[in-house]
């Protein structure tokens, strides 16, 4: 038995005008989990998520998403996905309640259906006591949540979700990556965008970095973080004699020289005896060393390295 792939793109490219804003995406997403999408603002996120869910046309290249290609079978296609965007796209002046039935309403459902179908929706994102409110009274938290109910109104095959924790407060964000996972559990295939490092290391089966339109990696958050492969091991020394002669000892394997507070950085697998033998031959007298830390490899050491830049998004 052959699993089709959820997603399957081959030299998938998108122009606007003189800008190239996809090029060359060769992509298989698998039937099952999360898949995040993973890159900063203006990368094209939100640009790959239209033209797999059918409302962008690429210009090179194909994509089939659960074996529809999404030019020639985008009606099939529309059946079996939902899409919720990175801006809400509900009806401010009318409820919660209403939103959801109307959506229903549109899926194709009865009207006593759709109705249902809304209560239990908004029973499921914690909205009950809000059903009957306007949605211009709600929180950005409370927006979110039903615009994914919206999305859900008929259970879909595969879900994109363009940024659903953009800003979220703490709290909303766990109960958000919570749903995302009741979802996968009940077989529905996520597909996430995200900026958030620590978001698609929690949430993902597999990663793509996206960077100026192409793919710069892809794998597992534990294979991306393998491609860096070090961790890395600092070193507080105790004073500025001490300093200089670990600095002038490691000569080149110091990847992090920070002399205001007598630190130095060696690439380092975390592993004991490597550990062990580092400081031995840099403090055999055990003064020179005041105190070490490791650090494990994290996708922005990982995006670091794939880019040579800082993802200043992650500080958030
Ligand atoms: N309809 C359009 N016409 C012209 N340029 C566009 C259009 N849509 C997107 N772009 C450009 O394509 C690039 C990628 O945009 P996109 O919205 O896909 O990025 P993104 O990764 O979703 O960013 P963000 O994190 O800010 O949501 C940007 O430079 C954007 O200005
Ligand atoms: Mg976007």
């Amino acid at each position: 038995m052959t699993h089709t792939p959820a997603i399957e793109t081959a030299a998938l490219g998108k122009s606007f005008g003189a800008v190239r804003v996809l090029g060359d995406i060769t992509l298989t997403v698998p039937a099952g989990g999360v898949f995040a999408l993973l890159g900063p603002n203006g990368s094209g996120k939100t640009t790959l998520v239209r033209v797999l869910s059918t409302l962008t046309r690429p210009d090179a290249g194909t994509a089939r998403v659960l074996g529809h290609d999404v030019v020639s079978e985008r009606r099939a296609l529309r059946a079996r996905i939902s899409l919720t965007g990175q801006y809400a796209a509900l009806d401010e002046l009318q409820t919660g309640t209403e939103n959801l039935a109307m959506m229903g309403r549109l899926r194709g459902l009865g009207r006593t259906a759709a109705r249902r179908r809304a209560d239990e929706l908004l029973e499921r994102f914690d909205l009950t006591g809000a059903a009957r409110r306007r949605v211009l009274t709600y929180s950005g938290g409370m927006r979110r949540r039903l615009d994914i109910a919206a999305s859900l109104v008929t259970p879909p095959d595969l879900l994109f979700l363009d940024e659903p924790t953009t800003g979220l407060d703490p709290r909303s964000r766990h109960t958000m990556w919570d749903m995302v996972t009741d979802l996968t559990r009940a077989g529905v295939t996520v597909f996430l965008t995200t900026q958030y490092l620590e978001e698609a290391d929690r949430l993902a089966d597999r990663i793509a970095l996206l960077d100026g339109g192409r793919v710069a990696a892809e794998g597992t958050a534990d294979q991306l973080k393998a491609r860096v492969s070090t961790g890395r091991l600092d070193l507080v020394l105790d004073g500025p004699a001490a300093f200089a002669d670990a600095l002038r000892a490691l000569g080149d394997r110091a990847v992090h020289i920070d002399s205001e507070h007598a630190t130095l950085g060696v690439t380092t697998t975390g592993g004991a005896a490597e550990i062990r033998a580092l400081l031995d031959e840099l403090d055999p007298d055990r003064t020179a060393v005041r105190a070490f830390t490791v650090r494990p490899t994290t996708l922005d050491d990982v995006f670091f390295a794939l880019t040579g830049r800082a993802q200043e998004a992650t500080r958030v």
